[in-house]
């Protein structure tokens, strides 16, 4: 039986090990740096807020652990550590570079490197190879392989998930690109799809979602302009999306989240410039994306300006500081900016999240909603129910700032509270 080692036990580590443990084709290693992951893993209890693997780890026996010496003997290490941005938005290699020195004491002949994590054109030859090879004394190409196989999955999915979302996969050997790519194959059911290099692998990936990012700043930016005009963009957005072709919507909203549009698109300004190239265009959608929980701000101050409010000294319930909906997931969480702003100005908050009861301030929705006399819905969870109904119903309320657009404006403005969306 062959061995797998999965580096990293995160949102992407974690649906892949068990995934392949579930395929009950290979002996699995899961190892990550933090007890802690570790420990909730062998505990059967998910780290990550993930329905499908929190009920295949009770169903499934995971071997999980933070010995790395246990990866030893391998046949396949599939990398998948953070990839994030230092505080001057340049990549942080750490993780990888970390990652690559463990595997490297125990890498043999014959043996495969993957790396799943979303990382700009040239990282598993320019950072990750060295690494190896200066590790293990072994060679590139030669003695191992190593394959790029970018993991797109989209926490809280329903539908698409690890096994059903196509894959691209490139490998320094391209002789040995089908055997990666069979192996993928033989726990997914999803379509691997091979490319002809590393680099064209590790391509797809930042162009994805640096797509995702250019598209997004364009509504927001559109946002703005159309707030200003008084005219409703999400109304015009969907009347531009019943054209049936060459038109993709995508929504404004009070900025953008998560360890990956927010944070990619940086991979690729870089090392792009690295080779003398000026990404303006996403530079620009980095900025435009970055300046929306300063709008977001900017729209509550206008509503409160309105019924002659300030915004230092009055009770704003603040609600959702994750990233996006129905996950716990704050990582570059525009609303924890939000947060940051209004403390700084002075508001009395009352912030509430029920998939981060640590941070709130509050204990659930209806302390939030009686208690204060503007509300910020930043992420607006299913867990919250019906919001339109309940912002409505209080008489105590006299602005609303709908940072996803969620609500129902008309309802709300009805019940005489003002109501600004993002481009609504
Ligand atoms: N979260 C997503 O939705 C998503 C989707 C597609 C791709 N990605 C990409 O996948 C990569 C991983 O993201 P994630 O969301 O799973 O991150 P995560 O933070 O959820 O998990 C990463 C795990 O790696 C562990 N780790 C860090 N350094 C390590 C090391 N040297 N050795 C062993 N373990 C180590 C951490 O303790 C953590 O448990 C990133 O590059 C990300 O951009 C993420």
């Amino acid at each position: 039986m062959q061995k797998v080692s999965i580096i990293g036990l995160g949102y992407v580590g974690l649906p892949l090990a068990l995934a392949i443990e579930k395929s009950g084709k290979y002996e699995v290693v899961g190892y990550d740096i933090s007890e802690k992951q570790v420990k909730k893993i062998l505990d059967k209890q998910s780290p990550i807020t993930d329905e499908t693997a929190q009920k295949e780890l009770k169903e499934l026996d995971l071997h999980a652990t933070i010995d790395e010496k246990e990866i030893k003997g391998s046949d396949y290490y599939i990398i998948c550590v953070p990839t994030p941005v230092l505080d001057d938005y340049t990549p942080d290699y750490t993780p990888v570079i970390s990652a690559g020195e463990t595997i490297a004491k125990y890498l043999e002949k014959g043996q495969t490197v993957i790396l799943e994590s979303t990382v700009n054109p040239g990282t598993c030859e320019e950072i990750l190879l060295p690494v190896l090879e200066k590790g293990s004394g072994l060679k590139a190409g030669k003695d191992f392989n190593i394959a790029m196989c970018p993991e797109r999955i989209n926490p809280g999915d329903p539908k698409w998930n690890v096994y059903n979302i196509p894959r691209n996969i490139g490998s320094l050997i391209p002789q040995k690109t089908k055997e990666v790519a069979d192996f993928y194959r033989s726990f997914l059911d999803a379509p691997i799809n091979e490319v002809s290099s590393i680099k064209i692998a590790e391509a797809t990936k930042i162009v994805e979602n640096a797509f995702r990012d250019i598209n997004i700043a364009y509504v927001n930016e559109l946002a703005k302009s159309f707030d200003a005009m008084g005219i409703d963009l999400i109304e015009t957005l969907k009347g531009s999306s019943n054209k049936p072709f060459s038109f993709m919507v995508h929504w404004p909203g009070r900025g953008v989240g998560g360890h990956c549009i927010a944070v990619d698109p940086y991979y690729l300004i870089k090392r792009a410039a690295e080779s003398g190239f000026d990404h303006k265009l996403l530079k620009m959608a980095r900025e435009v994306n970055n300046s929306m929980p300063q709008y977001t701000v900017e729209r509550l101050q206008d509503a409160l300006n309105e019924v002659k409010l300030p915004i230092n000294g009055t009770k704003i319930a603040l609600l959702g500081l994750s990233y996006k909906e129905d996950i716990a997931d704050l990582r570059e969480s525009p609303c924890l900016e939000i947060r940051e702003i209004l403390e700084k100005m002075g508001a009395d908050l009352l912030v509430y999240d029920p998939f981060v009861p640590d941070m709130s301030n509050v204990k659930s929705l209806k302390e939030a909603l009686d208690n204060c006399e503007g509300v910020v819905v930043a992420t607006a969870h299913k867990k919250f129910g019906d919001l339109t109904k309940e912002i409505s119903k209080r008489k105590n309320i006299k602005v609303v700032v709908d940072g996803m657009n969620k609500l129902d404006k008309k309802e709300i403005e009805k019940a005489g509270i003002i109501y600004r969306g993002i481009g609504k």
